[in-house]
């Protein structure tokens, strides 16, 4: 088992914010995590990147016990999944490569950090990481020049200078026009579909987790209510899992892109994307 998670479980006060999640995965895949406002999915990834500790369970990363990591071996691990938020958290006023060498701060010195040294070949590698994105022409412009789906490029770019075996991403689209999200939603499929990188990712809207996601799980209260393909998310499941009645529209929680050929179906066919 690549990952598994038993019983996950975080109180806050008399408040289940995630309530004993269980699941495995066997290999990289593209997880997408939905529900509704409050159902838990930003405190479970925080849970596994070790940005909050959870109340009770387990979670085993490669045989790693990942809720029992402390000290270098936690920031191991956090160096190892990489997170990506839905406001970016880029430094506004610094230049882009800079923002991306930032993913390398949890292997530098004090020293290095301080003078903000960093080594030419980090710097090459930086410039690589943009241009695979697409937005290498940015490198030298403060991040809050550039638009919001440049700028979550750029904080993908940060993650990969991480070299992360998972990427989690917490809404990383629910800040962008319909284009924007569709770039960066692609750049995560193909980053994951060419590297091999697991992602996880909490979807904001049904058509994205339906079109990129190899394995939806969806989460109500707390709880895991649906795990499964995105063949299985029919209206009705969604519908349970939104706790919504009859009148639920699925088009409530859909974003407006609108392409036939999505990346997860042309995988699924084996066609390779680009
Ligand atoms: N630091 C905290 N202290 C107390 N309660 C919290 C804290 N963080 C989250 N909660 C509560 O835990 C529950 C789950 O919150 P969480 O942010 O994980 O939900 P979410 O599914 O990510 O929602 P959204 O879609 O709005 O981002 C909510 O009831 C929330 O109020
Ligand atoms: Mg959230």
């Amino acid at each position: 088992m690549l990952l598994s998670v038993e019983n996950v479980t975080k109180v806050f006060g008399a408040n289940r914010a995630v309530d004993r999640v269980s699941f495995g995965v066997e290999r990289p895949a593209f997880i997408g995590i939905i529900g509704r406002s409050g159902a838990g999915k930003s405190t479970f990834l925080r849970m596994i990147n070790r940005l909050t500790d959870a109340t009770d369970g387990a979670i085993h990363f490669r045989g790693r016990n990942v809720l029992g990591l402390k000290g270098a071996e936690k920031r191991s691990w956090q160096s190892d999944c990489a997170m990506i938020f839905q406001q970016f958290n880029l430094v506004p006023r610094m230049d882009v490569v800079s923002n991306v060498l930032h993913g390398t701060l949890n292997r530098r010195s004090a020293f290095a950090t301080f003078f903000n040294l960093y080594p030419t070949a980090d710097i090459h590698r930086a410039i690589d990481i943009l241009d695979r994105l697409g937005i290498a022409e940015q490198a030298p412009k403060r991040a809050e020049a550039l638009s919001g789906g440049q700028q979550q490029r750029v904080a993908i770019a940060r993650a990969l200078m991480q070299d992360p075996q998972i990427i989690l991403a917490d809404e990383p689209i629910a800040s962008l026009d319909p284009m924007n999200a569709q770039v960066v939603m692609d750049a995560l499929r193909r980053i994951h579909e060419e590297d091999g990188r697991m992602v996880i990712a909490n979807l904001h809207t049904l058509d994205t987790a339906r079109r990129y996601c190899d394995r939806v799980i969806g989460m109500r209260e707390g709880r895991i209510v649906f795990d499964g393909t995105p063949d299985q998310l029919t209206t009705g499941v969604a519908r349970d899992i939104y706790g919504a009645d009859e009148t639920f529209s699925e088009t409530a929680t859909s974003t407006a892109i609108h392409h036939l050929d999505s990346p997860a179906e042309k995988s699924r066919a084996g066609v390779k994307v680009h």
